[in-house]
């Protein structure tokens, strides 16, 4: 990398920060380095995970075919022809990986259930396998002294289901209800933290919008009563989960970006940012917080109207105990003519940065500002906050056996600090997980875009903690 680089990446000024007892006596204050301290006692750190990225063993022991398996298995879909059918063999690998996550000094470690392991149909026969398979891996977690939080629903839906209509279909709302039913009741009495989802609009919108994850389709007409049955069926799942476990904490997860306009004084950029903010953040926490869709900042989504029955104002409300907010870019959005209907587009990532090497290998800007605007924006609906995901992928380079990766270290300090700066300010954030805690599937990118604070390998599996996963063991350090 070139020095240029280096010094905008702030490399080469971190070890004169930390290492200059000078420039600590000059100035104690600004010098003092954050410390876990300053995120206060009690709150949480741990890393994140999701069934189909990690797990493998995609036809083992009964388990069903998921809409990701079939999604997965044609040419196309995925950047580089892989899938996830071994994964990291986390199926295989669960007790010494979370061993390794407890290495860390994490308190939590986060993960999903796939569906189709425990429900092969999507609904009806049990599969017994798949049921031990996360006590196994919940056990793990308690004997380690991690506390498992546990997401029910990851994008992986069952195939069988999809068959029906998937997300399209109203009765999803009951055949979701009674997949976290089965959960509660099994792993409720040992799992006190839950999320009924994570991201509906990225499973939704790319999914049955965007078509570029599966089960792959480009369609307004499905993206409208998807979107809908979609919101009904997580404040049904929250309902089912308060039900049935004792003292659960009960949240759920949202994709969440600072939304801008590409230029702040001409109105109809403003006015694109106005509705990418809506689509984006709004849709799928406001009718859940009892507010409504917000059909006047986004007029496009009245075509939702046609699919609301009566009763549904009420069912769609549950009261969370947490937000789960995820984090990744901010969005600069811009008036065009393309898409049509919407007539929002939005600025890529590489016409925001100077240089191509201060992008992602997702090809997204980093900009850490972002978190602390959201923050603030979601802190402003009153809950209480846990960052569920935040990470960053950026291609590693194998150094004997080591992986020096500063700028993943770089990425996360100046992010911390950001939520430090938010949480300083009094929005209630109370954790922060990492995304991810290893390399993975990467979703429609296959394996290339590493987001892992440990190092795959994906022929031998082996595990490698990176420096980042050293930076955060010390740092977490009691
Ligand atoms: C998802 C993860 C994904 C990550 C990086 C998040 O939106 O929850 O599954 O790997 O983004 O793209």
């Amino acid at each position: 990398m070139k020095r240029r680089s280096l010094l905008k990446a702030g490399l080469l000024s971190i070890p004169f920060l930390s290492l200059n007892p000078l420039g600590l006596l000059a100035n104690p204050k600004k010098m003092k380095p954050m410390s876990k301290e300053d995120f206060g006692k009690g709150f949480k750190w741990g890393v994140a995970t999701a069934a189909y990225q990690i797990e493998g063993a995609w036809n083992e022991d009964g388990k069903g075919v998921s809409i990701w398996d079939t999604f997965s298995q044609k040419k196309k879909n995925i950047k580089d022809n892989t899938n996830g059918n071994e994964a990291c063999d986390f199926y295989h690998k669960y007790a010494e990986d979370i061993k390794m996550v407890k290495s860390l000094n994490m308190d939590v470690f986060r993960f999903s259930v796939s569906w189709s392991r425990i429900l092969p149909e999507g609904k009806g026969k049990i599969n017994q396998n798949g049921i031990d398979f996360y006590h196994k891996v919940i056990d793990t977690c308690l004997a380690e002294g991690l506390e498992p939080w546990l997401t029910c629903y990851h994008w992986d839906l069952p195939q069988a289901l999809e068959d029906e209509g998937g997300w399209t279909n109203r009765e999803i709302i009951k055949w979701f209800a009674n997949f976290v039913e089965i959960l509660a009741k099994e792993y409720g009495e040992k799992v006190k933290n839950w999320m009924v989802f994570n991201e509906p609009m990225a499973f939704i919108g790319a999914g049955y919008m965007a078509g570029i994850h599966a089960p792959g389709y480009v369609s307004l007409g499905k993206f409208m009563p998807a979107v809908h049955y979609a919101n009904l069926a997580m404040a049904e799942g929250g309902r089912t989960l308060r039900k049935i476990v004792r003292n659960g904490k009960i949240g759920s997860t949202w994709s969440c970006t600072a939304v801008e306009p590409k230029n702040p004084n001409a109105k109809k950029h403003v006015l694109a940012a106005k509705k990418a903010d809506a689509m984006f953040n709004r849709v799928f926490i406001e009718p859940a917080l009892g507010m409504g869709y917000p059909f006047d900042d986004l007029p496009i989504i009245s075509r939702l109207k046609k699919y609301i029955e009566p009763g549904d104002d009420e069912l769609i409300k549950f009261d969370f105990d947490f937000i789960g907010l995820q984090n990744y870019f901010r969005t600069v959005a811009k008036f065009s003519l393309w898409p049509p209907i919407m007539w929002v587009n939005v600025v890529p990532g590489k016409k925001l940065v100077e240089d191509k090497e201060d992008l992602t290998e997702m090809g997204w800007e980093v900009n850490p500002e972002g978190i602390y605007k959201v923050l603030k924006q979601f802190g402003a609906y009153g809950k209480e906050i846990i960052v569920t995901e935040n990470g960053v992928a950026y291609e590693d380079v194998l150094d004997n056996g080591e992986i020096h990766d500063f700028k993943r270290i770089k990425f996360f300090e100046d992010y911390l600090k950001q939520v430090l700066k938010a949480k300083n300010e009094g929005v209630n954030i109370t954790g922060y997980f990492i995304w991810t805690f290893m390399d993975n599937f990467e979703w429609a990118e296959g394996y290339h875009p590493r987001f892992g604070i440990v190092h795959n390998d994906f022929e031998t599996q082996k595990r490698t903690i990176k420096d980042s996963g050293n930076w955060f063991k010390s740092f977490l350090n009691d």
